[in-house]
């Protein structure tokens, strides 16, 4: 249900580790056995090490033995809300451009699917 998996990712949102962007970001993913699985933004003082809170979710996901993803909710503390950056985009896209991405500011939701956020994208697809 999309109101608790907004409600997960606003939750994770106050673990971010985000002492050099200040920008806090939570994500949460539901595979289609209805878990839910978190992740946080997690900065480093070597920055380009910053590991973005949805690949942090996908990695929890996979990680308890989840693959077949169904939505994934984005929070940040900004309006209007902030979508996945291109990187998570394509990893998210690893499992599905059929996935329900919600981004979800203070006060307000947006959605899209996947498709529509990465458009001709590169999959597995191309390599066979
Ligand atoms: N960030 C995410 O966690 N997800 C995104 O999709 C965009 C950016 C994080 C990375 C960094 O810690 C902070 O937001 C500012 O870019």
């Amino acid at each position: 249900m999309s109101a608790e998996l907004v409600r997960r990712a606003r939750e994770v949102m106050r673990n971010a580790y985000a002492p050099y962007s200040n920008f806090h970001v939570g994500a949460a993913i539901e595979a289609e056995d209805g878990t839910i699985h978190v992740g946080c933004n997690v900065e480093n003082a070597s920055y380009g090490l910053t590991i973005c809170a949805e690949r942090m979710a996908v990695g929890a996901a996979v990680a308890a033995g989840k693959r077949s993803l169904k939505r994934v909710a984005v929070a940040t503390g900004v309006e209007p809300p902030a979508t996945p950056c291109g990187a998570c985009r394509q990893l998210l896209a690893e499992f599905g451009l059929h996935l329900e991405i919600i981004a979800a500011g203070p006060s307000s939701e947006r959605r899209w699917t996947l498709k529509e956020l990465l458009p001709e994208a590169f999959t597995r697809d191309a390599l066979s």
